[in-house]
């Protein structure tokens, strides 16, 4: 099922729940090489969602700003591989949502403990934007907040829940986008596939 979110969005119910498990494994697998930390945005604070990559890519965030490090800055190795079942999971979202030959190259891992959030943003620190976003989530449900290409407006709150997809490019490529404080006691991750390179 497809649920349009508005033109170039679209919400995939369920569609990565029957894999859920093999890719929490593959979470597991990139945590071991490159654990979950608590980035530092420029301004000083730190982000309440913790984080880690894997792929030839991987976006960090520092005292100075944003960028796609090939290196993980706390280790100094590469990030560990993209798990073949992410790339596979993330390519036929992305051609169900009408975004056939999608490679990513980089896979930020998000976890959220209860109370974290994400303020409202665009991804804009790939090298193009013709690439999709593919965003799945896995394990505690959170308010997804989709707004348009600028900043201001109310954006629309949609539930998601583990194994929920949402891929948005096209005229939605640049919408701003964030999690509301998650409510549950439970961790929530996502994964957001994205070509940075
Ligand atoms: C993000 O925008 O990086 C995260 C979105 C989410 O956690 O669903
Ligand atoms: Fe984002």
């Amino acid at each position: 099922m497809n649920l349009p979110i508005t033109e170039g969005a679209v919400l995939l119910p369920g569609f990565a729940a029957a894999m859920g498990a093999d890719v929490m494994a593959g979470v597991q697998a990139v945590i071991q090489q490159a654990p979950f930390r608590h980035m530092t945005v420029p301004g000083g604070h730190k982000m309440s969602v913790a984080m880690s990559n894997c792929g030839r890519a991987g976006w960090v965030s520092d005292g100075n700003g944003y960028r796609y490090d090939a290196r993980d800055p706390e280790t100094g190795r590469p990030w560990p591989p993209m798990q073949p079942c992410f790339f596979d999971l993330a390519r036929d979202a992305a051609a169900r949502a009408g975004y056939p030959d999608f490679t990513p190259d980089a896979c930020l891992i998000n976890c959220y403990a209860q109370g974290a959030r994400m303020s409202l943003h665009q991804d804009r620190d790939e090298q193009d934007f013709t690439a999709p976003i593919v965003s799945v989530s896995l394990g505690a449900a959170a308010i997804f907040l989709f707004g348009g290409l600028k900043r201001g407006g109310k954006p629309r709150r949609i539930r998601l829940e583990h194994g929920d997809v949402v891929v948005w490019g096209g005229p939605a490529r640049l919408a701003y986008h964030g999690i509301a404080p998650l409510r549950q006691g439970d961790t929530r991750y996502n994964l957001t596939f994205r070509k940075a390179l």
